[in-house]
Formats: structure tokens, sequence, C-alpha cells
């Protein structure tokens, strides 16, 4: 067998009430990343209030908006660059998360704030972190996984269309994740149902997508196996203590199988369709989840008959497992409220087919792991995504 190396936060805790853990991580001045919805609901108060016990002096930034942009990271940075924290906290969906963990890296490193895009994310790879402060990540939608992951996901509003920007650097895997269910209590269904879906998303993708690898495998297939069965539950009944657990831990499950594993086309068209129609992330991946997949049939025909079986499905051979699984996930879409179509999500034939071509080299230019056919390629498949077309 061969030697791998599994990347895992330091400390992860999970189960309700888990944040009582961040008792146990005395300090002195702790910054909380959040947002304006997480200041509203008592979640960042919730937290504040434990670091206060704790005998921490606790500052909140809760500027943090959906798809964040450098400016705000950069705000938040120069508030922790004055405040001196020796914790930062981030708190909320993906969108807090990632900003906290560059708000992190910025203060830890505040040369990289005068650099460009393509010279951060050359340069943001290099530097360390750890010199002033730690970080804890702490979820509250059961989404994106970034707890468990050393990736933060930025908006270049600047470019037409705007395209995400990948910050990678291995430091920035949180010391402490936090997965507890009480924060995604409140989260209403529509949230629920597009969070979980990028959850499960990243679960099949990273199984399908990549080589067999014990620990990803099994973190993958059994984090969308739970998805697909309790998603449904946590979207039509938010009190279901079980349903919210499961789905809440089976999401930063995927995520570390994705940090380990990689993601793959449906993540890579998917931020392109998310950036130019200012689509939810969970429905933009959904969109593009028939077209991306299915590029790797008959590639990775024996991964698509051990998924399809995982969810109980009982197809006859690779090609027919194939078209069960795409079935049954347009069936959850359906049954949990994701849209269908790209029409569905409101986006026009005209304003579609004016940035194809764009979405495409983006596309291709961003992906971890771009495919040998090139933007071309890439160019077929969204045009897939418009037709409703997945093979
Ligand atoms: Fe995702």
């Amino acid at each position: 067998m061969a030697i791998r190396k599994l990347l895992i936060p330091q400390e992860l805790f999970y189960g309700w009430g888990a944040v009582d853990a961040l008792r146990n991580w005395p300090g002195k001045r702790a910054l909380l990343v959040t947002d304006k919805i997480m200041a509203a609901n008592g979640h960042a108060g919730k937290v504040a209030g434990i670091l206060h016990e704790t005998g921490y002096q606790v500052q909140t930034f809760d500027g943090v908006e959906p798809e964040p942009s450098r400016e705000t990271i950069q705000r938040g940075a120069k508030q922790a660059l004055d405040f001196k924290p020796d914790l930062i906290l981030g708190l909320g969906g993906g969108s807090c998360i990632d900003a906290g963990k560059v708000v992190w890296l910025f203060y830890e490193n505040p040369q990289l704030m005068e650099l460009d895009w393509t010279q951060l994310r050359d340069e943001a790879r290099r530097v360390k972190l750890h010199q002033k402060a730690r970080y804890v990540a702490i979820p509250t939608t059961s989404g994106t996984g970034s707890e468990a992951t050393p990736v933060a996901i930025l908006s270049n509003h600047e470019s037409t269309p705007p395209v995400k920007v990948r910050i990678v650097n291995m430091d920035m895997l949180p010391d402490m994740a936090i997965c507890d269910a009480q924060f995604a209590y409140t989260m209403p269904p529509s949230v629920t149902a597009d969070t979980g879906f990028d959850a499960l998303v990243h679960a099949i993708e990273c199984f399908i997508v990549n080589k067999p690898s014990e620990f990803v495998d099994d973190l993958a297939i059994k984090a969308f196996q739970t998805l697909y069965r309790w998603l449904p539950k946590a979207v039509h009944n938010g009190q279901d203590k079980e349903a919210r657990e499961r789905v809440h831990i089976s999401a930063t499950m995927a995520g570390i199988a994705a940090c380990n594993g990689t993601t793959g086309l449906v993540h890579d068209m998917g931020h392109q369709l998310g950036s130019a129609f200012k689509i939810a992330h969970g429905r933009s991946v959904a969109l593009a989840l028939d077209a991306g997949l299915s590029y790797f049939f008959p590639r990775a025909e024996g991964r698509f008959l051990e998924a399809a079986e995982a969810i109980g499905l009982r197809p006859e051979d690779g090609k027919d497992a194939a078209v069960r699984l795409l079935s049954a996930l347009t069936g959850l879409r359906k049954e949990i409220g994701i849209p269908l179509t790209i029409q569905e999500a409101g986006v026009s034939e005209e304003l579609f087919m004016a940035v194809i071509d764009s979405m495409a080299v983006n596309a291709h230019t961003l992906s971890i792991r771009p495919i040998p056919e090139g933007p071309e390629k890439i160019r077929e498949l969204f045009l897939k995504v418009w037709t409703g077309q997945s093979s």
C-alpha cells in the first residue's frame, strides 16, 4: 500500500454543545469573523459569551458578505492588526469561515494585501501562519466543509464576469473545527437544501473523480450515503435534531474527503455559473452535476456502480448505474426544491451564451485538475447544462 497523508484539523469537536470545547483554549484576545445574520440571530453573541467567560477580550468583525470580496477581508485584517488577537474564529457559512482564514493570513502576512490577484494566489502558498494567532472554524451551515480544509474561496469582482479565486496555504487548515449542529438548527429550509446539496456533491464528486484511497473513499461514500438519506428530513423538518446532526457531521466528513482528494469538473463549472449569474453555490454545483459527472463515464465505471449501490440502487451494469445515480440525484433535487435547469434558475439564453466562452476558459484555467481536452470540451459540457442533456 502506498504511503499517504491525511490532512485534518488539529482538533475536531463534534456533537450538540461541542462549542464548549472553546473553554479549554485559554488566551487573551479573540477576533470573531462573522456576518450580520450571526450577529442578529444570537450565534455570535453565544460564542463571544463563552470566550469572555474563558478570559478573552473579544472583538467582532461582522462585515462578511456572501462571496466575500478582497476589500472586506482587508477591513477585517486591519481590525486584526489594530486589535492583535491571539485567536481568530470564523463563525458562519463557508463565506465567513473562508473570510476568517484570509483575515488570519493577512494579519500574519500584511505584505500580501499589496499584491494583485495572481501574485496573491502564488505568494499565499509560501508564507507561514501561527506566528501571531491560532484559528478556529465554527460552521453554522452544513455544506462547504471549509472547517476541514486549508482553502479559502474569494471573489474577484473586478473581472468580467466575476471569478472565484482559490487561496491555498497548508497552514490555513484550522487548528480547531467545531461541528456543533445547534448552530445549524436555525437554518431556513432553502439554505439547508442548498448547502446540504453542496456537501453531497463534495462527497460524490470526490468519490467518482479520484483514484481509490482508503480514508478518502470511506469518508466520501459514507457522507454521500448519509446525506442522501437524511438531507430531505433536515430540509422538511428543521427541528429534527438527529437529521440536523447527521447532515452537519457528514458535511464535515465530505469536506475532509474533498480536501484530501479533490473536487472536479462539477465544481470547476459550478464556480463559473455561480459567479456569472449570482447563483448560490449549492445550486450552481447542482446545475453542473449531470454534465460534470457524466464526463467521468465510462472512465470511472466501477465508481458509479459502487456509489449507486451505496444508496440502495440495484443497477445491472456500469452504464445503468450512471443513469440511475444521476436520476436519483435529480429526484433528490426535486424533493428538496433545488432548480433542475439553468432556465429555472432565472438565466436567459442571451446571458448564458454571452459568457459561455469565458466560463469555459476560466473553468479550465482555475481547475485543480484540468482535463486534457481543454476549454473546448468544457464549453461542450456547458452547452449540456443549457440544454439539460447529461450525456
Ligand atoms: Fe462546494
